[in-house]
């Protein structure tokens, strides 16, 4: 959470910043702030609000300066206010802060703080550490202090008298930094990097980078210089932009086919899936006894469809566990458990945690992950891109059904691997998950149709949504999405489990959406429906094209899925309803791309 920015070199520091800022926003949206250095005077700029509020402070001031430090927050300690926004000074350090202190308290007690902060955060006590220990030599403040903190970081902290330089260290928390032309930047995702050079490396935990215009240097924490380990970010610059569509999420909702294309086009070979590239061996599809996935919201839902696949086309049992939870459950995790690691930004905390847990108990692990180099990549054994580019807007869409592209090369890999199906089941299942992205295309053709559905719900203050096996798995994510890009309280119910509770909040004209689509539960999933509606409820039906519908069952509005195999039906599925979230959020006016309390990536426990 929080993003982080620096910036040194021939450039326009503030400007350079304030563009970057905006590419971060989804990291954290409450307050924005900038600090510039300038002949060895620090001029902060800073308020409660979003990047175009600092904008507007900025274009009233216009501070000179061509190195610089800028942040915006997502709330941790101390409230949304311009006091505890980033950057926060303490004598000669000026400092922003990505990540969380945990002995604050204690610190502020052993150097005397009480009474000189200025806010109430964290961060500022890490200035003030800072400034304690330094006397000339950054490295040696930063060395001293981060040997005192607990917790995650990344900081990025100007020194008044060192000219030009910015100076940074982290623990979990990321940086990665790069060399621009005529200059040097850090950020906390490459997000903010790409417009400017496609060259980056991740910054080591426990190691200071310094940046000038002249270029970046890396010592580890006893001071010796290391090597840099770059990396090239393969992210088309031009899909940073929003490209015409109002909001990022809609874009990105667009953009499915091609993304699900690019995830699964290298790893077919001779029509079989491969993970060669990734150098993931069989023996790790064969050997293992179960399966567990651990991951958070939206990366989580796609766990549960994987486990459905898994569980059914491969015979082996797989638990998919709230990565927030693993650590609380005495979890059982083995060198017989495949662990899978899924996660969009590959930096959300608990799920970086439980899979350094599950390594230690000697679980061989797998990560889906969107962003290069990322920590939970680099912490699991092997990792599967999902190629889906930049997502932006705070809700997860294509990341999601990247992430279930995976899901299905993972399962034919390993029933490959284990012999399990002949070479005419295989073949058919690939070329139906080949089919997946044009599918995409015909539902997103239907746009408008599913803008018109979306209005079924608009007012509603409760939107309850039902199915069985793999649409439920899918409505569970159709409900999340629902909820926090729209604020309508929505619940996804396994349509069996009604009748032992909820069904008692179904009276007339409670709007249900139900997804019918597995054939060996259709007649179940529509007698669930039918309980519902004789309670009165407005049933928006999702089900497959040329699918048989009884007579004189009323519907609020039916919805045709382009045909596939059942198993991939939760792909064209998945895309609708995503639409109908997106269509309430926009038809409401709310900020679809930035829904309220939340950050795009969670790196705090
Ligand atoms: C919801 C959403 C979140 C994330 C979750 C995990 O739209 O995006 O539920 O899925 O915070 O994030 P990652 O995938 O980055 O680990």
């Amino acid at each position: 959470m929080c993003g982080i920015i620096g910036y040194t070199g021939k450039g326009k520091a503030a400007q350079i910043m304030l563009d970057a800022l905006e590419l971060l926003e989804y990291r954290g949206y409450d307050s924005a702030g900038i600090a510039l250095l300038n002949q060895g005077h620090t001029q902060i700029l800073k308020s409660a609000g979003r990047v175009k509020d600092l904008r507007k402070l900025y274009a009233g001031q216009k501070p000179d300066g061509q190195c610089g430090i800028g942040h915006t927050r997502w709330a941790t300690h101390g409230g949304v206010c311009d006091k505890n926004a980033h950057p926060h000074r303490f004598g000669r350090i000026t400092l922003i802060h990505n990540g969380i202190i945990e002995n604050y308290r204690e610190l502020i007690e052993k150097y005397h703080l009480q009474g000189k902060l200025e806010s109430e955060t964290d961060t500022e006590v890490v200035a003030a550490v800072v400034e304690r220990f330094y006397t000339g030599d950054p490295y040696s403040a930063l060395r001293r202090t981060v040997l005192k903190l607990k917790g995650t970081f990344a900081l990025a902290v100007l020194f008044d008298d060192q000219p030009d330089k910015i100076f940074a260290v982290r623990n979990v928390s990321p940086i990665v930094a790069a060399v621009t032309d005529g200059g040097a930047m850090l950020s906390s995702d490459v997000a903010a990097i790409v417009p400017y050079t496609q060259d980056y490396f991740v910054v080591p935990e426990f190691h200071v980078v310094s940046l000038s215009p002249e270029g970046i240097e890396l010592f580890d924490l006893s001071g010796d210089r290391e090597e840099i380990e770059w990396m090239k970010a393969d992210w088309d610059v031009g899909k940073s932009g929003k490209e015409g569509y109002p909001f990022y999420m809609e874009k990105e909702i667009m953009e499915q086919p091609d993304a699900v294309r690019e995830t699964i086009l290298p790893r077919i070979r001779n029509g079989k899936p491969d993970f060669s590239q990734e150098g993931i061996p069989d023996e790790m599809f064969v050997d293992c006894k179960r399966i567990c996935v651990i991951a958070c919201g939206t990366a989580m839902h796609a766990g549960l469809v994987g486990k459905s696949l898994i569980q059914a086309m491969i015979g082996i049992h797989v638990d998919v566990v709230m990565a927030s939870e693993f650590m609380y459950n005495d979890p059982v995790v083995d060198k017989e458990t495949l662990v899978i690691a899924i996660s969009q930004s590959g930096e959300t905390i608990d799920t970086l945690e439980a899979l350094k847990f599950a390594r230690k108990c000697g679980s061989p692990s797998i990560s889906i992950v969107n962003v290069k180099g990322a920590s939970i990549a680099r912490a699991s054994e092997y990792v599967v891109y999902t190629n889906a580019g930049p997502e932006i807007a705070v809700a997860s869409t294509k990341a999601y059904t990247t992430q279930l592209a995976v899901l299905y090369l993972l399962t034919a890999r390993m029933a490959m691997a284990r012999n399990l199906w002949d070479e005419k089941k295989l073949t058919g299942y690939m070329q139906e998950l080949s089919r997946v992205p044009e599918v995409m295309e015909q539902v997103l053709k239907t746009k408008e149709e599913i803008h018109r559905l979306a209005g079924v719900i608009l007012n509603a203050k409760d939107v309850f949504m039902i199915g069985r096996g793999l649409d439920y798995s899918i409505l569970l994510e159709g409900s999340l999405k629902l909820k926090e890009v729209s604020y309508i309280h929505s619940e996804a119910y396994a349509s069996g489990e009604l009748k032992h509770g909820t069904i008692a909040l179904i009276t007339e004209d409670t709007p249900v959406i139900a997804v019918v689509t597995q054939d060996k539960l259709k007649s179940k999933e529509l007698s669930n429906i039918r309980e519902v509606q004789s309670r009165g409820a407005r049933v928006l039906l999702l089900i497959k094209e040329n699918e048989a519908l009884e007579e004189g069952q009323e519907w609020s509005c039916v919805y045709r899925l382009p045909k596939m195999e059942d198993s991939f039906m939760v792909m064209p599925a998945s895309v609708v309803l995503q639409l109908i979230a997106y269509y309430v959020s926009l038809d409401k006016g709310l900020d679809v791309d930035k829904p309220r309390n939340l950050a795009k990536v969670v790196t705090v426990e």
